[in-house]
C-alpha cells in the first residue's frame, strides 16, 4: 500500500509544491486548505482536498482517524507585518492551530511524523553573522517569529514526553511558481509582477540588506528527505531543527539586477526609506541538513528567478488570453 502524508496548506506556495512531490515519489497524498490564502487552482488534480480550517475539531478529526504516515503542516497566517498587527489572530492560527492538529495525532495512537514548516529567516534576529547555525541564540523580532518558535518547543515537548515524531524544517526566503506577494520572500513575486507591468522595482533602504532565499521546489525535497530519512534522537530543542536554505548571502541590489536580465526588462529601480524592524544581514548554515538529511539545494537563484518569472509571465497571458 502507497504510503500517506497529510499537507495542511497545500493549496498553497509551498504546499502545493511539497503535494507535488510526494505523488510524484507514488504517495497518497490529503490535503487540508481553508483557502484563506492558497487557491484551489494549486491543488493537484491527484491529491485529496478536504476544505477546512486547522483550528477546528473537524480538522482535529481529519488527523486522528487519517492515521497518516507523515503530516506536513504548512497552513498558517504567514504575513510577519500582521502578526504585529495582530498577534492575537497569529497565535490562534500559528500556534494553537497547530497544538490542535498535534493533540489529534497524539491521540490518533498512530506513528505519524510531523514536518513543521518554520522559519530561519525570523528566528534568529540579527545579532551574529550570518550564516546562522541551528544553535544560534533565538531572538524573533516579531510575533511570526514568536509563535513558529513556540511552536519548536512544543514539538520537543510532545517528542520528548509523548514519544512522537516530530521535525522543524527552518526555511530561508522561498521563491518560486505561485508564490504569493505577501510571504516571507514575497519580493521576488512583486518585483517579477512589477516587471511585467514596466513598472520601476522599488528597493527599501540601499539594497545591501541580504537574505537567503531558496527555491520552493528544493524546499519540497527537504520535506521528502525529512519524511523519509533516519532522525537523529529526540531531545533539545534543536536536535531535530534543520535550516533549510542555500547558505548564501543575496542582497536585494543583486536580486533585482539578476531579475532584470534574466526577463530583458529596462525597469529601473527606485529606493526608498529603509523600513523599521528589517534584518541587514541573513543566511543559513545548512551543513546539518546535508549531512543528515542527505538534502542539498539543487536550483541556482539564477535558474530559479528565471523560472518564477516565467510562471507569471505565463499566468498574465493564460489571464488576458
Ligand atoms: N514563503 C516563505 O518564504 C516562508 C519562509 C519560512 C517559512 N514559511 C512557512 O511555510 C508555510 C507555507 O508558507 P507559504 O509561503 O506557502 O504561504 P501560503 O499562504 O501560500 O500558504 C499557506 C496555506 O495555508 C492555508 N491556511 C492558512 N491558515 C489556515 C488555517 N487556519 N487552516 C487551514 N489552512 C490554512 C492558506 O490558505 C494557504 O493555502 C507557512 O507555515 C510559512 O510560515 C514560509
Amino acid at each position: 500500500m502507497a504510503n500517506t502524508v497529510l499537507v495542511t496548506g497545500g493549496a498553497g506556495f509551498i504546499g502545493s509544491h511539497v503535494a507535488d512531490r510526494f505523488l510524484a515519489e507514488g504517495w497518497q497524498v490529503t490535503i487540508l486548505d481553508d483557502l484563506s490564502s492558497g487557491r484551489e487552482e494549486n491543488i493537484p488534480s491527484a491529491a485529496r482536498f478536504v476544505r477546512g480550517d486547522i483550528t477546528t475539531p473537524e480538522a482535529a478529526a481529519l488527523v486522528r482517524d487519517g492515521k497518516f504516515d507523515v503530516l506536513c503542516h504548512l497552513a498558517a497566517q504567514i504575513d510577519v507585518r500582521r502578526s504585529v498587527l495582530d498577534p492575537v489572530y497569529d497565535a490562534t492560527r500559528n500556534i494553537l492551530g497547530t497544538l490542535n492538529l498535534m493533540e489529534a495525532v497524539k491521540a490518533s495512537g498512530h506513528a505519524t511524523r510531523t514536518i513543521f514548516s518554520s522559519t530561519g529567516g525570523a528566528l534568529y534576529g540579527d545579532f551574529d553573522p550570518p550564516p546562522s547555525a541551528e544553535t544560534l541564540a533565538k531572538d524573533p523580532e516579531a510575533p511570526y517569529g514568536i509563535a513558529k518558535l513556540s511552536v519548536e518547543y512544543y514539538l520537543a515537548y510532545y517528542g520528548r514526553v509523548h514519544g512522537l515524531d516530530t521535525v522543524a524544517l527552518r526555511y530561508g526566503n522561498v521563491y518560486g511558481p505561485r508564490q504569493d506577494p505577501h510571504g516571507e520572500a514575497g519580493v521576488v513575486a512583486i518585483f517579477c509582477n512589477r516587471l511585467l507591468d514596466g513598472r520601476a522595482l522599488t528597493v527599501f533602504g540601499d539594497g545591501t540588506q541580504t537574505r537567503d532565499y531558496v527555491y520552493a521546489g528544493d524546499v519540497a525535497g527537504a520535506n521528502f528527505a525529512a519524511a523519509t530519512r533516519a532522525l537523529p534522537p529526540r531531545g533539545r530543542l534543536d536536535a531535530r531543527a534543520f535550516n533549510i536554505g542555500t547558505g548564501i548571502e543575496t542582497s536585494v541590489n543583486t536580486l533585482a539586477e539578476t531579475l532584470r536580465q534574466g526577463s530583458g526588462a529596462t525597469a529601473p529601480i527606485d529606493y526608498a526609506p529603509a523600513r523599521a524592524g528589517e534584518l541587514a544581514r541573513s543566511a543559513l548554515n545548512t551543513a546539518k541538513a546535508r549531512e543528515v538529511l542527505g538534502w542539498q539545494p539543487t536550483v541556482s537563484l539564477q535558474d530559479g528567478l528565471q523560472r518564477t518569472y516565467e510562471f507569471f509571465a505565463a499566468r498574465r497571458a493564460k489571464a488576458s488570453a
